[in-house]
């Protein structure tokens, strides 16, 4: 790999905050750009460093792709307008659930991914916006894994030998590239970020699609945003790197008020890591997880089985798709 990671140790985050700033003015020169924002750190902050760059000539969009966890959009959009950040809110949901229909498997769910917001959603943005730039989170967990063939991360293009003028009308600036989780979170405690953002677990470009096994239909990721608000609510305390829930493409046999119930199955992981490259589950207690199985089996429609994972990564990745 070509680009060099700087390890939290050696980062000097103003001047690194401040080097970027120079480094995303003098690439967009008189130009526009655009960038979309979706409330994890990455995207966070490099929304806040192009703001600082370009003022006004970044135009910062929230996609709504329909794979959001609860709220998101209602929670994320006004809190950058009260750090003086405009963000204009896109519905992209039919796009990306035509885009995904009748697809199970993973590799090809996640470039149709890729495509809907490269080729689609991004492309329109740019053109209607005038700008040549897009403006993105990428980091160098994102492209080793990609890079190694372990999984398609959704923001990774240029790395893959894709031109995305050529392709898609516009230019990458990825100021992030060289850092890895730990240091991005100083980068955006540094922009003054508020800490329920520089401290967010991490979230996957493809969302919940991620942890939806076989096809992603509005109904079932219903079905895992429901667990994942639960499992959030349950085990934010744990401290973990990241905690998630997953729907599992096979039903099981459940029994409910004494008759039978073939119904779903929610697995449950739990992270302990530093930077996503390893992990081990999280040794949770086990009363929490008790609790966890029973309000998942009652709050969701359809779910009669909860598992947690055991396994470290690898073999395991962290999300399933
Ligand atoms: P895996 O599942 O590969 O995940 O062990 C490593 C870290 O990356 C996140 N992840 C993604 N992030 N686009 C992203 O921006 C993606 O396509 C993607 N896939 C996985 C995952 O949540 C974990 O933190």
């Amino acid at each position: 790999m070509k680009i060099e990671e700087i390890e939290a140790q050696d980062l000097n985050p103003q001047r690194f905050i401040e080097e970027k700033i120079t480094e995303i003015s003098s690439i967009a020169g008189n130009g526009l750009a655009v960038n979309a924002l979706s409330g994890g750190v990455d995207s966070s902050a490099v929304t806040i460093l192009g703001h600082r760059a370009l003022g006004e000539r970044l135009k910062t969009y929230f996609i709504d792709h329909g794979l959001m966890r609860e709220d998101e959009p209602q929670r994320i959009v006004p809190l950058f307008k009260e750090l003086g950040v405009p963000v204009e809110l896109v519905d992209s949901r039919a796009e990306f659930f035509n885009a995904l229909k009748g697809m199970t498997d993973p590799e090809e769910k996640r470039e149709a991914i890729t495509q809907a917001f490269y080729k689609d959603v991004f492309s329109r943005l740019v053109k209607e916006s005038g700008a040549g730039y897009l403006l993105q989170g990428t980091n160098y967990t994102d492209i080793e894994e990609t890079v190694a063939g372990v999984k398609r991360q959704h923001n990774i293009l240029e790395q893959l030998g894709i031109d995305t003028q050529k392709q898609y009308g516009y230019k990458l600036i990825e100021p992030l590239i060289q850092l890895r989780k730990p240091a991005v979170r100083e980068i955006a405690k540094t922009l003054e970020l508020p800490e329920e953002i520089y401290n967010r677990p991490p979230f996957p470009g493809p969302a919940l699609a991620a942890r939806i096994i076989g096809e992603v239909t509005q109904e079932r990721v219903e079905t895992v945003r429901k667990a994942t608000q639960i499992v959030e609510q349950a085990l934010s305390d744990t401290g973990a790197f990241q905690y998630l829930a997953i729907l599992h493409e096979d039903k099981v046999t459940g029994v409910r008020d004494g008759k039978r119930d073939y119904g779903l199955q929610i697995e449950v992981r739990c992270w302990d890591s530093e930077d996503a490259k390893t992990g081990s589950p999280t040794r949770v207690g086990y009363d929490i997880l008790e609790k966890l199985a029973e309000r998942i089996t009652t709050e969701v429609p359809g779910v009669v089985s909860v598992t947690y994972n055991v396994t470290k990564k690898p073999p395991s990745t962290i999300e399933a798709v």
